[in-house]
């Protein structure tokens, strides 16, 4: 009798146990609001794009004008769009470091979902910290440099709406 209630509870234990589990099918529920911690340890997120020097696009914008300046673009897990657009909680961050390797700028955008800035993909745009620790910088009232179509007086969404055949990203 001991023996069955023991089998009988080591079932139940499998059971709570395997439905209680989710793999992780890349699917994130709406929004996904991210915050300092979600970009911690981007440097050793996949790298898919390194480019040096003036680019015409950019202008001055992340310090596009500079000739000995290096952007790169990190993509959290490497995500891939799926169909036309990317997973929600898909991760970017680009750095714009100088010819001695410090960081001159550090941007990010995040596919938030929920509706949040429809115009550019739902995405959200980010400031960080330049000094390598992902943290969203503040602005001189303590608020986080971050937002949608209203962000750096509409640049972000105005720009990266040359990329919108690649859901506003042109890195990949
Ligand atoms: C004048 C155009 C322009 C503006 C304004 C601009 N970007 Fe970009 N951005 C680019 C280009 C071009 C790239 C491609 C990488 C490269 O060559 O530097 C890029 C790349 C990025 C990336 C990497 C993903 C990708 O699209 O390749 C992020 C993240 C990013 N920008 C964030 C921002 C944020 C945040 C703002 C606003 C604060 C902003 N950008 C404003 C042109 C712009």
């Amino acid at each position: 009798m001991k023996k069955l209630f023991s089998i009988t509870y080591l079932l139940l234990y499998f059971f709570v146990l395997f439905s209680c589990y989710k793999t992780d099918d890349g699917t994130i529920a709406e929004p996904f609001i991210a915050n300092s911690s979600s970009f911690s340890g981007y440097k050793t997120w996949k790298l898919e794009s390194t480019t040096t020097g003036p680019a015409t696009l950019l202008g001055p914008a992340h310090h596009g004008v500079n000739t000995s300046v290096t952007r790169k673009v990190y993509f959290k897990n490497g995500n891939s769009r799926v169909g036309s657009s990317y997973p929600i909680g898909t991760l970017v961050v680009k750095e714009a470091t100088d010819a001695g390797g410090a960081l001159l700028e550090v941007t990010a955008m995040v596919k938030r979902g929920n509706n949040f800035n429809t115009a550019a993909g739902n995405w959200e745009w980010f400031i960080l910290n330049l000094n390598g620790s992902g943290n969203i910088l503040k602005d001189s009232t303590g608020s986080e440099m971050r937002g949608g179509a209203s962000m750096m007086a509409g640049m972000c969404n105005s720009c990266h709406s040359a990329a919108s055949s690649k859901d506003f990203t042109f890195s990949k």
